[in-house]
């Protein structure tokens, strides 16, 4: 690809020669981070309903064959494959003496409780019930009853681009804190050039195009100290527990981030437990991008890499703001 000049910034092709900033003359970005507006922000995305529906997991996580369990919302939840693929789910306790439901081997689309063979499946038994569950393509879902009003299938999703013809890959961490945590943090798009260098840079927030419902930021994710993919993005929450960032304009047009917070439980000490899901989800209409898709697996180990170093200072950010909310009470 050609070196070309654009408005003073040298490209090829979406990679921009756009060198990174060093701190002595980074911008602060505390004043434009306000808290009252992030606050509000959080407060739209809470009032959001979920429809009781919760990533359990990454999709490749719930292999056919054999049973898995999560603790979701502080329930045993086992998921499974039925013969034609179906993802089912249900209570993780077996209802004759309580097994846990993990690792019991399907047969047709019915799991078989490891200690004594009860066959369960889709249908149901006497004192177990299934729940909904649903298979994105990439993350695996359950449906809680609880106090939100039941909804026909998760909202993030519907804002993907097609899959076939996207890159996608998953990573997962468990934090200290409550979802709020994790969505207040990708609430607050200002501290990416200082908390991330490493990933972002010349990060700007359009006031003008954005609302309380929806932040479009001008950024460039970082390819080192001198290259850079300037893109336009806009975060959005469809539930009160996933933010998505979707590339409205730049390389990747289309583009989404799904960041996904499912509460655990507690841990021993009772502080609140969440699992992070996160899915990157790269499509773009280059003809080479067809290319790219068949070294994927290469791909999503670097698209997993990024994630995981950006999720480990994200998760730190979370959980500070859950001990501070904890030690202020
Ligand atoms: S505990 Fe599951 S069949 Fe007995
Ligand atoms: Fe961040």
């Amino acid at each position: 690809m050609p070196l070309l000049q654009d408005r003073g910034r040298w490209r090829s092709g979406p990679v921009a020669r756009i060198p990174r900033v060093p701190e002595d003359r980074l911008a602060a970005t505390w004043r434009q981070a306000d808290p009252d507006r992030i606050e509000a922000a959080l407060r739209a995305s809470q009032a959001r309903n979920p429809g009781g529906w919760y990533v359990a997991a990454p999709s490749t996580q719930v292999a056919s064959g054999r049973s898995v369990t999560r603790i979701v919302a502080g329930r045993e939840v086992v998921l499974w494959r039925g013969a034609d693929g179906a993802l089912y789910a249900g209570p993780g306790a077996c209802p004759h003496l309580g097994a846990l439901l993990d690792g019991c081997p399907v047969i047709g689309h019915s799991l078989r409780c490891r200690w004594h063979g009860l066959a369960l499946g889709p249908r149901g038994a006497e004192g177990w019930q299934p729940y909904r569950a649903a298979d994105d393509g990439v993350l695996a879902w359950v449906q809680l009853p609880g106090d939100e009003a039941a909804t026909a299938q998760p909202a993030a999703p519907q804002l993907r681009p097609p899959l076939a013809r996207s890159v996608a890959a998953v990573v997962s961490m468990t934090g200290r804190c409550e979802p709020v945590d994790v969505i207040a943090n990708r609430l607050d798009p200002w501290h990416g050039s200082w908390f991330h260098p490493y990933a972002f840079s010349h990060l700007r927030v359009d006031d003008a195009e954005s609302t309380v419902d929806r932040l479009v930021v001008d950024v460039t994710f970082r390819l080192g100290r001198t290259w850079g993919v300037p893109v336009r993005a806009e975060f959005v929450c469809p539930d009160a527990r996933s933010v998505v960032m979707r590339i409205v304009d730049g390389e990747g047009s289309g583009s989404v981030v799904e960041t996904h917070a499912t509460p655990v439980g507690t841990d021993e000490r009772g502080r609140a437990l969440t699992e992070v899901v996160e899915a990157t989800i790269a499509f773009s209409d280059r003809p080479g991008f067809a290319r790219a898709q068949r070294v994927a697996p290469l791909l999503r180990v670097g698209m997993r890499r990024t994630a995981t170093r950006l999720w480990r200072d994200d998760l730190a950010y979370a959980e500070r703001r859950y001990a501070l909310r904890a030690t202020a009470s």
